[in-house]
C-alpha cells in the first residue's frame, strides 16, 4: 500500500465511472441530458423519494406523501413556517448517515424561529453505481419540485420559504429541484455542502447546482484536492457565495497520517472514512453555525488561498466578507460568484480569529537571514502564548512582510506584542562563519536586524493598529532576546489608560 490512500479511492471512482460507461452507454456525454423522459407534474402520482418531516429533534421522521393532504396534518406540517429540507448524497452502504440526525436536531433546537424540518430520503436511487446515482439526481430533483408545487397548491405554502440543504450529490439534486420549479418565482435558498465534483465539474450551469436555481445560493467547498483529474467535491464556484475553508482542498484534522491510525482500527473501510472526513466537514461546519450562534465564522473574499495566507484579504468593505453557514447575510451584489476564504480549527467550534501582521524589517546584515520568530500577543481579554512564524523567504534587505495569523480564542483588543528571534543558535553559527571569512573589525557587533513597525489588521473587528518598540533605543533584534512592542498609533495613550 505505497500509493497514497486518497489516490486509491479515486481509482475506485474512476473504475465506477468507466465501468458503467462501458456497460451502459457509448460514452460520457453530459449525464443530465440522458436522464429519463421528464415526467410531467400531472403524471407524477407517487415519488420514489421518501419525504420525511421531523416533529421532535430526535424522532425518526414522519412520511409525507404527495397528494395525501392527511399526511401533512399527521406529520405536523405548518405552512406558515419555512421548510428546511435536507438532501443526502451518494450512498456507499445504503444507510442514512449519522450527520443527518445531528443536523435535524440542530435545526429543531437551535433556531430562534421554528421551522419545518424535512429530509428527502432517496437512498434507493443513491445506493447505486456512482454514474447511475448521478443520473438519478435529476429525477429526485423533479420529485422534490413536485412536492413543493403540491405544497403550494394544497397548503398555500410559498416556495420562497423553502431552503434546501444538499450534501455531495444532494447539492445537485437541490439545484435540479430549483430549476424544475418553473414559473416566475424561485425557491428561497439552496445550500450546497461540498457538492459532488465527478461528472459535474466544468458542466454547464443547467447541469449542476448554480446561482440560477434559487433566490440565494451558498456553497461550502471542503474536499477539492485533485487526483488524476478528479476531485470529490466540485472546485469551481457554483453559488452566489462560495466558501473555501482552509483553501477547500482538504481539512485540518483529516490528514493522511490519521488514515494510518484508521486503517489499523477499521481496515480498508478507513479509506471511505478518510474521504468522508474532509468531504463531510462541510456538513459539520454548517451544523457548527447552528450550534454556536455566538461563534460565527467570518470568511473573506479573495483570489486564492496563497494571497489569503499572506493576510491580504481581510477586508469587509463593499460586502467582501460574510458569515459562513446557516446565518449567512443573504445579499446579492452583482452577478459574479464570490469566492470566500477562511481558516478553521480542526474541530467544533471551528471559528478562528484572523489577523494580518505586517512587519517592517530593516536588515543591515551582509548575509541574508531566514529567521524564525515567536510572538506573544496580549489582548484586553487574554494573552496568547508563543505563535511561531517562519518566513518562507530570506530577509535580504529592507522589506515589509505580510502574513496571516489565526487565533482560536478571542483575546479582545490587541494591546501589546512580545517579539522574539528564536533561531539564535543557527544565526550565531552564520555569524561566526561570516566573521571568520570576512574580518569585520569596523562593524558594530550586532549591526543586525531591526524591526521598525508591526502593523496589525484584525479581520473580525476590522480594526487597524500599529505597534512600535517600547524603547526607541536599541531597536536591533538580538537572537533569543525578547522585545516588547506597544501601540503607537493615535489612540494608544488613551488605550493604555483604559487598560491600567
Ligand atoms: C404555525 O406557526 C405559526 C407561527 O409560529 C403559529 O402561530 C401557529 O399556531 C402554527 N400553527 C399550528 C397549527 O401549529
Ligand atoms: C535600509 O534602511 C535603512 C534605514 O532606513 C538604510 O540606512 C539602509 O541603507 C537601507 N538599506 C537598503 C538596502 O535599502
Ligand atoms: C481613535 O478614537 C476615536 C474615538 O475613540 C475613534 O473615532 C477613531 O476611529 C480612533 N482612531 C483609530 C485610528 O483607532
Amino acid at each position: 500500500m505505497e500509493r497514497p490512500p486518497c489516490v486509491s479511492i479515486f481509482l475506485v471512482l474512476c473504475v465506477f465511472i468507466q465501468s458503467s460507461a462501458n456497460g451502459q452507454s457509448p460514452g460520457l456525454e453530459p449525464v443530465g441530458r440522458r436522464s429519463r423522459v421528464v415526467e410531467t407534474k400531472e403524471a407524477l402520482q407517487e415519488t420514489e423519494t421518501r419525504f420525511l418531516l421531523f416533529k421532535e429533534e430526535t424522532d425518526k421522521g414522519c412520511q409525507i406523501r404527495l397528494n395525501h393532504p392527511d399526511t401533512l396534518e399527521q406529520c405536523g406540517f405548518n405552512s406558515s413556517l419555512p421548510l428546511v429540507m435536507i438532501i443526502h448524497g451518494w450512498s456507499v452502504d445504503g444507510f442514512l448517515e449519522n450527520w443527518i440526525g445531528q443536523m435535524v436536531a440542530a435545526l429543531k433546537s437551535q433556531l430562534a424561529q421554528t421551522v419545518n424540518v424535512g429530509l428527502a430520503d432517496w437512498l434507493t436511487l443513491a445506493y447505486r453505481h456512482y454514474t447511475v446515482a448521478v443520473r438519478n439526481t435529476r429525477l429526485v430533483g423533479q420529485e422534490v419540485a413536485a412536492l413543493i408545487q403540491w405544497l403550494e397548491e394544497s397548503a398555500q405554502f410559498s416556495r420562497s420559504k423553502v431552503h434546501l440543504i444538499g450534501y455531495s450529490l444532494g447539492a445537485h439534486v437541490s439545484g435540479f429541484a430549483g430549476s424544475y420549479m418553473g414559473g416566475k418565482h424561485k425557491i428561497g435558498r439552496i445550500t450546497g455542502l461540498d457538492a459532488a465534483g465527478p461528472l459535474f465539474e466544468g458542466s454547464s450551469p443547467s447541469d449542476r447546482l448554480s446561482p440560477d436555481d434559487a433566490n440565494f445560493v451558498d456553497a461550502i467547498h471542503t474536499f477539492t484536492r485533485e487526483h488524476m483529474g478528479l476531485s470529490v467535491g466540485i472546485k469551481q464556484p457554483i453559488a452566489h457565495y462560495d466558501f473555501y475553508p482552509n483553501g477547500g482542498y482538504f481539512q485540518p484534522g483529516c490528514h493522511f497520517l490519521e488514515l494510518y491510525k484508521h486503517i489499523t482500527k477499521h481496515g480498508l473501510y478507513a479509506i471511505t472514512k478518510t474521504i468522508k472526513c474532509s468531504h463531510e466537514r462541510s456538513v459539520h461546519l454548517f451544523i457548527d453555525s447552528l450550534l454556536h450562534p455566538s461563534r460565527q465564522s467570518t470568511a473573506y473574499q479573495c483570489g486564492d488561498m496563497g494571497s489569503f495566507s499572506q493576510g491580504l484579504c481581510l477586508s469587509c468593505q463593499k460586502g467582501r466578507c460574510n458569515t459562513m453557514g446557516y446565518h449567512i447575510r443573504q445579499e446579492r451584489q452583482g452577478k459574479k460568484h464570490k469566492r470566500l476564504f477562511l481558516v478553521t480549527r480542526p474541530q467544533s467550534p471551528f471559528k478562528v480569529y484572523h489577523y494580518q501582521f505586517k512587519i517592517q524589517f530593516i536588515n543591515q546584515l551582509k548575509k541574508p537571514t531566514e529567521p524564525t520568530f515567536t510572538m506573544t500577543l496580549l489582548g484586553t481579554k487574554e494573552e496568547n502564548q508563543k505563535i511561531t512564524i517562519t518566513l518562507d523567504e530570506e530577509i535580504t534587505s529592507n522589506k515589509t512582510y505580510s502574513f496571516l495569523i489565526t487565533l482560536d480564542v478571542d483575546i479582545g483588543e490587541l494591546i501589546m506584542i512580545k517579539f522574539k528571534w528564536e533561531n539564535g543558535a543557527v544565526w550565531t553559527n552564520v555569524w561566526n562563519t561570516v566573521q571568520t571569512i570576512i574580518p569585520w573589525s569596523q562593524e558594530p557587533l550586532y549591526s543586525g536586524l531591526v524591526v521598525k513597525t508591526i502593523k496589525v489588521k484584525a479581520g473580525e473587528t476590522q480594526q487597524r493598529m500599529t505597534f512600535c518598540s517600547e524603547n526607541t533605543d536599541g531597536l536591533q533584534l538580538h537572537p533569543s532576546q525578547e522585545k516588547t512592542f506597544v501601540r503607537c498609533d493615535v489612540n494608544s495613550t488613551k488605550l493604555k489608560r483604559k487598560i491600567r
